[in-house]
């Protein structure tokens, strides 16, 4: 068996040295170390040879195998290199010419519907505020005049994080809406106050077409002097005219939410018919569109503002709800379900 191994190892290392292309190499490594090689063959017998024998055996054949898989590996690379030495001296090689085009991405639907959302309050000075997605039950509620008992919490159907609570802030939990950076922000600047808070919110419910589990809002907030409802109309009117590019019309009806007083719904004009009535207005001719109202003095005082003072209202949208609306899509799912054929439509 030593015999055989020495032959074995002489020979194809010959045969490698003859070989001068990638293909034939190849073939011969197959046939001397694969799997079912040659070399595999005759190790295939080492377990029948006596005590004495096998280590010794064992350890050859490994050696072999060792030096054949390294005179593979340098005949290979000595062949790659020919072959581009080769190709340079060719004259229809053309070095200059472009290499595959490199795969390069594109913002994502809802952050272009954002950014532009972001220019367009920028534009009438608003600033950009953040605030945190895992958020403490006093901001996303008591701190928005909602307190535990209310029947308004079950409006929002929450996740709770486990764990963490404390007297103060309660329990945490993944915010429902963009509005407690309302309180955050009154806390950290004071009046007067002109910002939008776009970002990601959540909700513990069923999926289907129209609804998820998580989804973007946008949060505005003007605080100042002598402010009134009719400058809250000619913001959101000059803001959709803005970004569709077209006279949109709104209208304001009213509405309930606890940190708002008086509270109202806003509806724009359908631009699909134009205010006609189609199936996307449900044949209103108006699509509901945000929340609003005045800021309630309960807030103003959570965020440490003198409601004597100062008043301002507040409003909130679903900006997938927009990105939806503005390119057609039916299904919220597909916004956020990473789907490449989906998302290089946009
Ligand atoms: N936070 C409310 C919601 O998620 C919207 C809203 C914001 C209403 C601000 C009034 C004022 O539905």
């Amino acid at each position: 068996m030593e015999k055989q191994l020495n032959l074995l190892k002489v020979q194809c290392l010959e045969s490698i040295s003859k070989i001068n292309n990638l293909h034939d190499l190849q073939e011969l490594e197959v046939r001397y170390v694969g799997r079912k090689g040659e070399l595999t063959m005759i190790l295939r017998g080492v377990k029948d040879l006596s005590a004495d024998q096998r280590p010794l055996i064992g350890q050859l054949g490994n050696q072999v195998k060792n030096e054949l898989d390294a005179a593979f590996a340098a005949r290979k690379l000595d062949l790659e290199k020919q072959d581009i030495a080769k190709k340079l001296h060719d004259p229809m090689f053309d070095v200059t010419a472009p290499g595959p085009e490199i795969g390069r991405g594109h913002i994502h639907p809802l952050s272009q519907v954002q950014q532009e959302v972001e220019e367009i309050f920028n534009s009438m000075g608003f600033a950009v505020m953040d605030g945190p997605e895992v958020e403490s039950e006093y901001y996303n509620f008591e701190g928005l005049n909602i307190p535990g008992w209310h029947p308004a919490r079950d409006m929002q159907d929450t996740f709770f994080i486990k764990g963490k609570e404390d007297k103060k802030h309660g329990r945490m939990v993944l915010r429902t809406h963009t509005s407690p950076v309302q309180v955050r922000t009154m806390e950290k600047f004071g009046a007067p106050l002109r910002v939008i808070v776009p970002g990601r919110t959540f909700r513990y419910e069923a999926t289907d077409a129209s609804h998820d589990t998580t989804f973007y809002q946008v949060e505005g907030l003007l605080i100042d002097k002598d402010i009134s409802i009719s400058h809250l109309k000619g913001v959101i009117k000059e803001f959709l005219t803005r970004l569709f590019k077209k006279e949109v019309s709104v209208r304001f009806r009213p509405g309930y939410f606890p940190f708002v007083e008086p509270g109202l719904e806003v509806d724009f004009s359908c631009l699909i018919c134009g205010g006609k009535g189609c199936r996307v207005c449900k044949h209103t001719g108006w699509v509901e569109f945000l929340g609003a109202g005045m800021v309630h003095e309960n807030v103003l005082k959570a965020g440490g503002i003198d409601p004597k003072e100062w008043q301002g209202w507040a409003f909130g949208f679903g900006l997938t709800r927009l990105a939806m609306m503005r390119h057609g899509i039916d299904d919220i799912r597909l916004l956020s379900g990473g789907d490449l054929r989906f998302i290089n439509q946009f």
